[in-house]
C-alpha cells in the first residue's frame, strides 16, 4: 500500500528552521510507521535522521510523536492512521537532527534515583529468595524499556528542567519495592527533594503515552505515598 507522510525535518548545520518534508512510501499491508520511515530513507532521502534498533518494541529507541500522540515507530500500523501521518520528534528534549533528539537529560534523570540493586548485606550462600507475591509488587516497573515516551509527553517535564521525569520515578520504584533492595530509604529521599515525584500534577499524559502499557500515574503515586509515610 502507499503511505502519505509528513515528517518534521532540522538540521542546524543547514538550517535554523525546522520544515516539513513530504513522502509517499511503498509498505506492506500490515506495514509500520517505522517501515514507512525506512522507505523514505532508504529509497527517497538518505538524510533523514531517526533513531531505531529492535522494530520490535523492546529496545526503546523509536519513541516520535506519530499523529500528536507519543508512540513507538514499530509498534503502529500505517493502516491504522489518517493520512497524511504526521511525525514529529518527541518534546522536551533538544533536536539534534530530524527525528533525533539529545536523549542525555532523560538518562540523567533515571541515573539519578540509582535503578540499580543496593544490598551491602553479607551475600547468602545461595541466591536472595524472593516469594511471587514480593515479586509481584514491582512487577509492572519491570516493564520499562526507557523509551521516554511518558516523560516527553509530561508538561511538567516540559517546563521544569529540574523534574526527574515519570520514566525516572517507575525506574526508581522498580527498586524501591524490591524486597533484596537496601536502598529504598536513599531513593525516597531523592524522589522527595526539588524535581522529585511531588513536582507530578497528576495529568496522566505519561500513563496515556506508555507503550508498555505501564500504570505510571500509579506508580508516582505508589512513591509519592511512600516519601510522605516513610520512617525518617
Ligand atoms: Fe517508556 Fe513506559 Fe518506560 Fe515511560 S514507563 S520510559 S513510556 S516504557
Ligand atoms: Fe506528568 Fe504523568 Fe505526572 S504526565 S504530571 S508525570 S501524571
Ligand atoms: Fe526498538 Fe522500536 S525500534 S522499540
Amino acid at each position: 500500500m502507499q503511505v502519505e507522510l509528513r515528517v518534521q525535518r532540522f538540521d542546524p548545520s543547514e538550517n535554523d528552521e525546522a520544515w516539513w518534508g513530504e513522502y509517499v512510501a511503498e509498505v506492506e499491508d500490515n506495514g509500520r510507521v517505522l517501515d514507512a520511515l525506512h522507505y523514505v530513507k532508504w529509497f527517497v532521502d538518505g538524510t533523514l535522521g531517526l533513531r531505531r534498533s529492535c522494530a520490535h518494541g523492546i529496545c526503546g529507541s523509536d519513541a516520535m510523536v506519530i499523529n500528536g500522540r507519543n508512540r513507538l515507530a514499530c509498534k503502529v500500523l500505517c493502516r491504522d492512521l489518517k493520512q497524511p501521518i504526521k511525525v514529529e520528534p518527541i518534546q522536551g528534549l533538544k533536536v539534534e537532527k530530524d527525528l533525533i533528539v539529545d536523549m542525555d537529560p532523560f538518562f540523567a534523570g533515571i541515573a539519578a534515583v540509582k535503578p540499580w540493586l543496593i544490598n551491602d548485606s553479607p551475600a547468602p550462600a545461595h541466591e536472595r529468595l524472593q516469594s511471587p507475591a514480593e515479586r509481584a509488587k514491582y512487577d509492572d516497573a519491570t516493564k520499562c524499556i526507557q523509551c521516554a515516551a511518558c516523560t516527553t509527553a509530561c508538561p511538567i517535564f516540559w517546563t521544569d528542567e529540574e523534574y526527574v521525569g515519570p520514566a525516572a520515578i517507575v525506574n526508581a520504584s522498580r527498586f524501591i519495592y524490591d524486597s533484596r533492595d537496601e536502598g529504598s530509604r536513599e531513593r525516597l529521599e531523592i524522589l522527595g527533594s526539588k524535581g522529585g515525584a511531588f513536582r507530578c500534577r497528576t495529568t496522566f499524559n505519561c500513563t496515556d503515552a506508555c507503550p508498555r502499557g505501564i500504570k505510571v500515574t500509579e506508580r508516582i503515586q505508589e512513591v509519592k505515598r511512600s516519601i510522605l509515610f516513610r520512617k525518617m
